[in-house]
């Protein structure tokens, strides 16, 4: 079924787990994507930069992916990562993606608060959920970069007030992330996560998950992440492994013998953070 960013965070709260939020970069990697997370029993947010959105389009993508979704009968969300533009987040929901989020991590604090109101405004009375950011995240994405000088951890105070004058349905938060981070992994500031969630009322998220050590899924999880972002360790994967296929092929050889490949690295990576993502090993989980 197609799903808003609402309706799966709220399942995942209710089965102490958190939902992958897995970045596509082309129509071919997405089917085996979803039907990852078919065999692994688990919602799936798929999601796009603007910049693949516009490469793709964004109704042939929620004409995909709604297909997909409803002949596979798995959850899916699509949404759209890290729009800074209104008109092109109005252009997402518009042609249907159901959840978009609102980067204004950049703005000063009462900015990023009025523009964030302004795409909830929007996006709820459509259906659409609205993920918001505090604090920076480090590395790059799509160009823009930030540098470890400049990341600036959430404040536990701000998220407080933030979510209350926003009525954002997710809030990502920076927490020693990175972007981008696939050679080394990250010292994530569990002690910080802790304080937020103890007084944040709203679904949590991690960007920079390539960069997060998987030993420390569970504490995450179990402070109030329910959504968590992958997107790096897929790109790597599907290119080395084209890479090879395409230098093996004889030209004249259908592509297929080199994307499907590709698609299925990509298939087995996703399998395997929504394994780790289910949490099995919560004690919540345990007592069912
Ligand atoms: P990575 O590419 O570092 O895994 O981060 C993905 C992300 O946070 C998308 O917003």
């Amino acid at each position: 079924m197609y799903k808003n960013l609402k309706q799966v965070t709220e399942t995942a709260e209710a089965l102490n787990m958190t939902i992958g939020a897995f970045n596509t970069h082309n129509l071919e990697m997405l089917p085996e994507m979803i039907r990852a997370a078919k065999e692994m029993g688990a919602p799936i947010i798929i999601q796009t930069s603007i910049d693949t959105a516009k490469y793709i389009g964004y109704k042939v993508l929620v004409a995909v992916v709604k297909e997909i979704a409803e002949d596979e009968m798995v959850d899916v969300v699509l949404h759209l990562d890290h729009a800074r533009d209104f008109n092109e987040i109005k252009a997402a929901i518009d042609a249907g993606y159901s959840s978009v989020m609102y980067d204004g991590s950049h703005l000063p604090f009462k900015e990023n608060i009025a523009k964030t109101q302004a795409v909830v405004e929007y996006a709820h009375p459509r259906g659409v959920s609205v993920e918001g950011e505090l604090g920076t995240i480090g590395g790059t994405e799509e160009g823009i970069s930030v540098a470890e000088d400049d990341k600036v951890y959430t404040r536990p105070e701000d998220a407080v007030e933030f979510v209350k004058a926003t009525d954002v349905d997710a809030l990502a938060i920076a927490i020693g992330t990175n972007h981008g981070q696939f050679k080394s992994k990250t010292e994530v500031n569990i002690p910080l996560l802790k304080e937020i969630h103890a007084v944040v009322d709203c679904p949590l998220v991690i960007h920079g998950g390539t960069g997060v050590k998987e030993e420390d899924y569970p504490e995450l999880i179990n402070n109030g992440i329910r959504k968590f972002n992958v997107g790096t360790e897929l790109l790597v994967n599907w290119t080395k492994t084209a890479k090879d296929s395409f230098g093996e092929t004889e030209v004249n050889k259908s592509l297929r013998h080199n994307v499907i490949p590709a698609n299925i690295a990509v298939k087995n990576i996703v399998k395997h953070k929504i394994g780790l993502f289910m949490n099995v090993e919560s004690p919540i989980k345990q007592t069912i």
